[in-house]
């Protein structure tokens, strides 16, 4: 449980606009700043940020809220973890009340989890240089077969695993932790013969897994061998999911703002940093996810992908380029040839040879424009057209006029045509066609989620979008003035639950009257009750009436009698239906 006056606290201290700033590029409109939303893909900024009143609101897929709500939804934490989130990037320490938990719902204290996974990294760090052979052929591994220096295994914080089935489990005991959360975090399991618990990394190399702010999170232990699993990995944890996270982006932050390159393993990572390309990143030991490339997309304008020169690696590079582009950065892949991946190859050909193919790598568009080129014989007039055609549409897709530019001069002479302006016509076409494709489509969105079919947040509110909108300009007022909350909750009550349609507006005028009457509203967190859509959805309600002027007191006593006889009059018509639903089965029943 979070106490109020700590999210009062918290919020006070947290400046809307400096938080998401961190996450998205926000320019001035106005006294309010827009942007990108993080949160669905789009190309013009619909995202906007509120200063006065420490909110924001995505006009495009209508997420919104308080600063706790946009930490929920950007780092994927419940509730009470954004707010301590908050916390600590305010310097207020939040002392948590477990009491309201449920039984059933362990709760681990992240802090601990970091401590002890920290814990266990220095144990594997310092098993690597204990005077055993075990250990001693650990470090020959890194050091001879590797060809590590002293500096970069300590630089990633590299450790040994020993060969034995408790010696972190009886380490991680004496610290104080429990068996619960040694399991919890994987470093233990539990044998379900006996009961006792087990160290999960045995006689491995050990890579630790860094988040942006320094903590250690998880584990990848591989063998020395040919034996398989060649990399055993922490499963998820209470602080770890393996599909939101980068191996050493806690490096590359700081050198990938230009351009990121992305690889498949650890030890290729470790080359690249090594050789002074710091930007380098890896997947934990699965497909690239669509987090993942969002979480890139913050950090880095352009990705070069080098996957490993096989077929997996290939496949793998398709599915990397499909999820990056549709967060919006510029991919290029790295065709290495002569080595099998990126560490090899700077074994191979050191770093002045990676450097070269990473000056030479290929946009994406280079590479269609050649398949495009070579799938047609261009002597041919008609497959001429066909092509040109074909690169109008691939450079219609370009952010970057200049870039665009660059390509359309670049068709010209490979196409041998001299007026480039018939080409730019051509290309303008296709984007504002493709703007208006992306229009239709995105309007179609909006319109399933916001009203009618396929509302996840208000499923009422196709039954009957007239008062289902009557209803939302209601709480929209309530919301919005302290005023009318004084009206709708006095005694006798204007307003009561009853008076309203769906179901989630029964819910939120519950939560506005509740809150009111306690500490009042202004002082209650809906993050606290609501989903982080629902949430978006009471600050859409909000905006709707802030665009109006006309929002006083007589306008509000209108709105509510009008939506309270709205209400009646379907309530009455269904109890009328049910009525002769109940005759008509007397009817059958005496008929009998
Ligand atoms: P690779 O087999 O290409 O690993 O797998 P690598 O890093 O080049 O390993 P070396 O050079 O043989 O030491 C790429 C990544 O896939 C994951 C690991 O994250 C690895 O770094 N992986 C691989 C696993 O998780 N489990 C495996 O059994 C193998
Ligand atoms: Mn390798």
């Amino acid at each position: 449980m979070i106490r109020n006056e700590v999210l009062s606290e918290v919020l006070a201290r947290t400046e809307i606009e400096g938080l998401i700033s961190g996450y998205v590029t926000l320019r001035r409109a106005g006294s309010n700043l827009s942007g990108l939303c993080p949160f669905h893909s789009e190309k013009t900024p619909s995202f906007t940020v509120f200063p006065a009143t420490n909110s924001f609101y995505c006009f495009g897929c209508g997420a919104g809220g308080d600063p706790v709500t946009f930490v929920r939804r950007v780092e994927n934490l419940d509730f009470e973890d954004a707010v301590e989130f908050l916390a600590k990037r305010a310097g207020i320490t939040v002392l948590r009340d477990e009491g309201r938990r449920r039984a059933d719902e362990p709760r681990f204290d992240r802090n601990r989890f970091y401590a002890m996974n920290r814990d266990a990294a220095r144990f594997f760090h310092s098993s690597l240089f204990a005077d055993t052979e075990d250990a001693r052929a650990a470090l020959a591994y890194f050091k001879t077969t590797r060809g590590l220096s002293d500096a970069t295994i300590k630089h990633f914080g590299l450790g040994y695993a020993p060969n034995s089935f408790d010696a972190l489990t009886n380490h991680l005991l004496k610290k104080g932790y429990t068996e619960k959360e040694l399991v919890a975090a994987y470093l233990c399991g539990k044998s379900e013969k006996n009961g006792k618990l087990y160290d999960s990394f045995r006689n491995r190399v050990m890579f630790p897994i860094i988040d942006v702010t320094g903590n250690v999170i998880a584990f990848g232990g591989r063998v020395m061998d040919d034996s398989k699993p060649k990399y055993k990995n922490t499963s998820d944890t209470p602080v770890f999911k393996k599909s939101r996270h980068l191996f050493a982006l806690n490096y590359a932050r700081h050198t990938c703002a230009e351009r990121l390159i992305l690889c498949e393993g650890y030890m290729d990572v470790i080359a690249l940093h090594v050789a002074g390309f710091t930007n380098a990143v890896a997947t934990l030991g699965t497909a690239i996810t669509a987090e993942q490339a969002r979480i890139m997309s913050r950090y880095t304008k352009k990705v070069i992908i080098t996957y490993d020169n096989d077929e997996a690696g290939q496949c793998a590079s398709d599915r990397a380029i499909k999820l990056l582009e549709e967060v919006g950065v510029d991919v290029q892949l790295l065709r290495l040839s002569g080595a099998k991946d990126p560490d090899e190859y700077i074994r191979t050909f050191g770093k002045e040879g990676f450097a070269k193919v990473l000056d030479a790598s290929r946009s994406k568009f280079e590479y269609s424009f050649e398949r495009v080129l070579s799938a047609h014989n261009i002597a041919v007039p008609q497959e001429r057209i066909k092509a040109l055609m074909e690169l109008c549409g691939i450079i219609a897709e370009i952010y970057s006029s200049a870039q665009r530019e660059v390509y359309i001069s670049e068709v010209g002479k490979r196409l041998q045509i001299e007026d480039l302006n018939s080409i730019r016509t051509e290309v303008e076409r296709m984007q504002r066609r493709a703007v208006r494709e992306k229009k239709k489509n995105e309007d179609q969105k909006i319109r399933q989620n916001t009203v009618g079919y396929g509302d996840r947040v208000n499923p009422d509110f196709a039954k009957d979008p007239g008062i289902a909108r009557k209803e939302e300009a209601v709480l929209g007022l309530l919301m919005l003035y302290a005023e009318h909350r004084a009206v709708a909750f006095a005694d006798p009550p204007l307003l009561t639950e009853e008076d309203f349609f769906t179901a989630f507006g029964r819910r939120v005028f519950a939560f506005i009257r509740d809150a009111e009457l306690g500490d009042g509203f202004e002082n209650a967190s809906p993050d606290a009750v609501f989903t982080p859509e629902e949430v978006g959805r009471m600050m859409k309600m909000k905006l709707a009436r802030m665009q109006l002027t006309e929002n006083g007191e007589a306008v509000f006593r209108e709105s509510a009698e009008l939506l309270r006889l709205d209400v009646a009059e379907r309530r009455d018509s269904e109890t009328v239906s049910t009525v002769e639903d109940l005759a008509a089965f007397l009817e059958r029943m005496r008929g009998k």
